[in-house]
């Protein structure tokens, strides 16, 4: 099976396409990395540059995760390779080999293969981040809360040994690169989305 090695290999690389990074660029703003909380994502995106420059930073990093999600599930038929297909693009996406090896948080990539695998499954996950959101007005809080979940949800929605080991995976990385935010939340100095800071 060479097709799943070449679709990872793919995905993999579009998936360190940073489309905080390109999107600033093509619009003349700000290089996220520079800026308010120096990440690449939809979240510092809209904090520093607005609203348009956000979104548009999120359809991208969530479309590279979509798109090879999906095409997994239309290509392939072994779940660990669907997983792994779906898995390259949220690697790629924190370990860019266009950003040194560095890169973003990935929660709007990992959304993005989430939906593109199991639309039910990303689906609540959009909706637990969203809620939370809601709630708290934290976008790390709202990542924090539905990539906590996902383990639980991956339990008792899709319990194959491979999608729960793809949902731990997934979210011990976003813990982890949570890191700073979570110490934020915790000493109160974390901002909140909506709200300017450069
Ligand atoms: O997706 C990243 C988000 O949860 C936090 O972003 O810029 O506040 O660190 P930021």
């Amino acid at each position: 099976e060479v097709l799943w090695v070449l679709m990872a290999m793919a995905g993999y690389l579009l998936g360190a396409i940073p489309f905080g990074i390109v999107v600033s660029k093509a619009m003349g703003l700000p290089d996220p990395r520079t800026v308010g909380s120096k990440n690449v994502g939809f979240t510092n995106v809209l904090r520093v540059s607005g609203k348009k420059a956000g979104i548009l930073t999120l359809i991208g990093d969530m479309g590279k995760g979509w798109v090879m999600g999906f095409a997994a599930t239309q290509m392939l038929q072994q779940e660990w390779m669907i997983l792994l297909v779906a898995l390259a693009p949220f690697l790629g996406h924190l370990f860019s080999p266009f950003l040194g090896f560095k890169g973003g948080k990935g929660v709007a990539t990992a959304l993005g293969s989430v939906l593109g695998v199991e639309p039910a499954i990303g689906f609540l996950l959009l909706m637990a981040w969203l809620g939370a959101v809601a709630l708290w007005r934290y976008s790390s809080g709202g990542a924090l809360t539905a990539f906590g979940l996902f383990p639980l949800i991956a339990s008792v929605a899709r319990p194959t040994v491979e999608f729960v080991l793809f949902s731990v995976i997934v979210s011990g990385l976003i813990m982890l690169k949570h890191k700073g935010n979570i110490e934020r939340l915790l000493n109160g100095t974390e901002s909140k989305i909506g709200q300017k800071q450069v």
